[in-house]
């Protein structure tokens, strides 16, 4: 995974809730962190920040240019629940916090892996153990940056565009990022997704930059799919797949497909990062207001954000210390009902934090 490029003992993260089950999990994932410092000896500062769906309808507030740049400055990076609340139905305050730090930060990388830890837990009928999954999205470009605009708005004639940017320097170096996370970790595959079939410019360039980038990777098997053929293929056999790199929202989409072939929403971790600079981890899932406040909601994809972030901070034992606790708490049937056990969030990372301390 791409990494800060330092590694150290100390760092400094903000806590970011957010809305819905978002305070739920990431109090865990806090505690969590907390222990595992703890057991390996590192410095790590938490501090919380309130940038949520609360704050903005409280103070018309979502975050200012201050506060972006002193979380990029003062930060080696965020931990991040989900942003999301129907209170806010124009989603304005997730634009401006979590694309807003996306874009700001140039946190090209959307790094989501997605490991069949335990069989059982996949819908599917006789799923390959070795399902082993890391989706590179790109973060930056593609349909997310609000390009476009509508006209007659409210009227029975509204039109409404929304743009796909794809520049060369933007689709080279999540394709390069891919293919490097490829050779680093000994995968044998990458795979590009896109829709060259019928969006025709965005896939001439997508398929050109993959070729080129490719040729610089010649021990690396290299194939280019169709979005459409790569949702059925997912589900057929998902353990032919090892790296895949995507635009923007097919990337948002395949991964929320891939975390459910591999065990769920509940499971899946993220990290939006910047190589070298600075990173943003966030639970793939949203903020999941039909359960939020309930006690339920699974916080292990929290708890990988955790290790994700370890990992990116160069603390490795840390992070796989904390991996591993997962891999355990599954074993053990230590989950939330999502994933058939009957704990309780807080219980969960009672456990967890438990055994980093023992
Ligand atoms: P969602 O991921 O919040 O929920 C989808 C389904 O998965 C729901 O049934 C939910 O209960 C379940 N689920 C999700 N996470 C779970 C967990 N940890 N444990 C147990 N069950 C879990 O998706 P949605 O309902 O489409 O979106 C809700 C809100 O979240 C929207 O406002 C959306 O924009 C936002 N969202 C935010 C992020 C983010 O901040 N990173 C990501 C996705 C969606
Ligand atoms: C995600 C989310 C976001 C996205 C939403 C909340 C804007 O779905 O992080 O996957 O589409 O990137
Ligand atoms: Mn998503």
């Amino acid at each position: 995974m791409p990494g800060k490029g330092t590694p150290g003992r100390q760092a400094r993260l903000a806590v970011i809730g957010g809305d819905g089950i978002g305070p739920e999990v990431i109090a865990v994932a806090a505690d969590v962190l907390a222990a595992a410092s703890h057991r390996h000896g590192l410095d790590l500062a938490l501090d919380w920040w309130d940038l949520s769906a609360d704050r903005y309808l409280r103070d018309g507030v979502t975050i200012t240019g201050d506060e972006r740049d002193r979380l990029v400055r003062d930060y080696d990076g965020a931990l991040l629940g989900a942003l999301g609340d129907p209170r806010v139905p124009d989603n304005a305050h997730t634009r401006d916090i979590l694309l807003g730090l996306r874009f700001y930060a140039d946190l090209y990388v959307n790094f989501r892996p997605c490991k069949l830890l335990i069989p059982a837990l996949s819908p599917l009928r006789d799923p390959d153990p070795a399902t082993d999954i890391v989706f590179f999205r790109e973060n930056t470009e593609g349909l997310y940056t609000g390009l476009g605009g509508r006209f007659k708005a409210g009227t029975s004639e509204e039109v409404a565009t929304q743009e796909s940017l794809n520049t060369y320097p933007g689709v080279e170096r999540i394709v390069r990022a891919a293919f490097e996370h490829a050779a680093a970790t000994g995968r044998g595959r990458v795979t590009m997704v896109d829709k060259a079939n019928a969006l025709v410019h965005e896939g001439a360039l997508w398929r050109r930059v993959f070729a080129e980038v490719g040729a610089g990777f010649p021990d690396i098997t290299q194939d280019a799919m169709y979005v459409d053929a790569m949702a059925m293929d997912l589900v057929r056999r998902p353990e032919r797949y090892e790296v895949v790199v995507t635009s923007n929202l097919f990337g948002d989409i395949l991964s929320d497909l891939g975390a459910q072939v591999t065990g769920g929403l509940g499971l899946a971790p993220s990290g939006n990062i910047n190589p070298g600079s600075w990173a943003l981890f966030e639970p793939v899932h949203g903020s999941a207001p039909d359960i939020a406040g309930r006690g339920i909601a699974n916080p292990l994809a929290a708890v990988g954000c955790v290790a994700l972030a370890l990992e990116y901070l160069e603390m490795h034992e840390a992070a796989a210390d904390v991996d591993e606790c997962i891999a355990a708490s599954l074993r053990d049937g230590v989950t939330t009902p999502d994933l058939g056990g009957s704990a309780k969030t807080t219980e969960v990372g009672d456990w967890m934090a438990a055994r980093l301390r023992d």
